[in-house]
């Protein structure tokens, strides 16, 4: 009931935005594919079900208790052949789940095309996360339930669900591929927790994120100076989750993000002032899709310790004031992560119109990671930073080459 309400107030307010505006709605679904629809409503599992992948979901418990549910695609449709397959683990982006990975479809999403190459593929999700939302003990309606950042990410989650999974499989090391957060959680856990260096054959890092002094987006760079108040402020509103899961999304199956729609241009555009802009890239039918899936919960602090890395130009913990620190650490300043600690061999693949992952930072992160192996760069100038997940060619511009790499550790 609950619910339906808080979406009743957004369709209310997105109305009266789009008569402000001057524009007029039309009933776009109806010339929208129902399938894709369906889609933007499906979960990461039954997405996976649907285009007829064997679908697994597996649950692994972090140290300080909270359950993490994992997607697995064992093996594709069409390569079934028997023996040991590498194993590979996706770890999605901030405000992100699994989903990333297959929604965009077959031949699409990354996770079909590695299962295609003979993978078994494993999905992560980060606490908080729309399908991460359990705790031994804390409800997600408590604030201490959301005291964490992607510190906590790296730390505690993705070491439980690595362990897990070399447990599952029974092979000693799996590859990992990072989008985004995905490869912030991992240079906090190789560098905090070095033993999980010899756990990874190989990382691949997707738009990769650790020195944010170059961010382009407007919308970081609006917010960023406020960043100390921001916990202050979602404190006292009570808020300690960053865009609640639902609300938001429950849109997606209705007009405004069809590609019909002359609002659609409202939905593609919030993602663009975060993400950077090429319209080439983006399948704009599939837009109802991302949106029923993004945002999928965070906490405010993730959002806030990257404010703080933007604003010190330094990767390292999360800053609790003076007071807090010396509490915490034992020093009035946050240690920095100790990038020098990470041993995996690392590739880097970054985009030059990437408005968050900008082509200095990454350059800074490669000459602060001694294993960085290799550093390519998408050869197509407006590629944008969520392009890597969802353009239509990404297969073509950064896939086929990251497993070209790939499979040279696996002979
Ligand atoms: C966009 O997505 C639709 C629906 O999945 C698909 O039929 C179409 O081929 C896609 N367009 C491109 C250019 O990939
Ligand atoms: C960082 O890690 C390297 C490699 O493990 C180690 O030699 C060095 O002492 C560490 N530095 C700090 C400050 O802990």
């Amino acid at each position: 009931m609950d619910n339906m309400k808080n979406v009743t107030q957004i369709n209310f307010v997105v109305i009266i935005l789009g008569v402000l505006i001057g524009i007029q709605f039309s009933e776009a679904n109806v010339y929208t594919d129902e399938s894709i629809l369906e889609d933007a409503r499906l979960d990461t599992f039954s997405i996976i079900k649907k285009y007829g992948y064997p679908s697994e979901i597996h649950r692994a418990f972090a140290d300080d208790k909270y359950i993490l549910e994992m997607h697995r695609i064992p093996h594709s449709v069409n390569n079934i052949h028997q023996g040991p397959r590498p194993v590979v683990f996706l770890m999605h982006g901030l405000l992100s789940s699994s989903a990333e990975w297959v929604m965009m479809g077959p031949n699409k999403g990354l996770a079909y095309i590695l299962s295609e190459a003979g993978y078994d593929v494993w999905m992560g999700n980060a606490r908080g996360n729309t399908y991460s939302r359990n705790h031994v003990i804390l409800g997600p309606s408590s604030s201490a339930f959301w005291k964490f950042s992607w510190h906590e990410i790296g730390y505690y989650d993705l070491p439980a669900m690595i362990d897990y999974i070399l447990k599952e499989t029974g092979v000693p090391k799996i590859h990992y591929i990072g989008f985004s957060q995905g490869t912030t959680a991992f240079w906090v856990m190789t560098s905090t927790r070095p033993e999980y260096n010899d756990k990874i054959i190989a990382m691949q890092a997707l738009a990769p994120v650790a020195f944010l002094s170059n961010v382009r987006s407007p919308l970081v760079k609006a917010i960023a100076p406020f960043t100390n108040s921001l916990e202050t402020i979602f404190k006292i509103l009570g808020r300690n989750e960053f865009l609640t899961d639902g609300k938001i999304n429950d849109m997606a199956g209705q007009s405004y993000c069809v590609e019909e729609a002359i609002t659609q241009v409202l939905c593609t555009n919030l993602l663009f002032l975060l993400c950077g802009y090429n319209s080439e890239q983006l399948n704009s039918t599939m837009v109802p899709v991302i949106v029923g899936h993004t945002p999928a919960g965070a906490s405010t602090r993730q959002i806030v310790h990257f404010g703080q890395i933007y604003n010190s130009n330094k990767f390292r913990h999360f800053d609790h004031g003076l007071i807090g620190n010396k509490m915490t650490y034992g020093s009035f300043k946050p240690p920095t992560y100790n990038l020098s600690a990470i041993s995996t061999p690392i590739f880097l693949h970054y985009s030059d119109n990437d408005w968050l992952a900008s082509p200095k930072d990454v350059d800074t992160l490669s000459k602060e990671i001694n294993s960085v192996v290799g550093k390519y760069r998408v050869p197509m100038a407006k590629f944008n930073h969520v392009d890597f997940v969802f353009a239509i060619d990404a297969k073509k511009l950064i896939y086929d080459r990251m497993m070209n790499i790939m499979a040279q550790f696996n002979t």
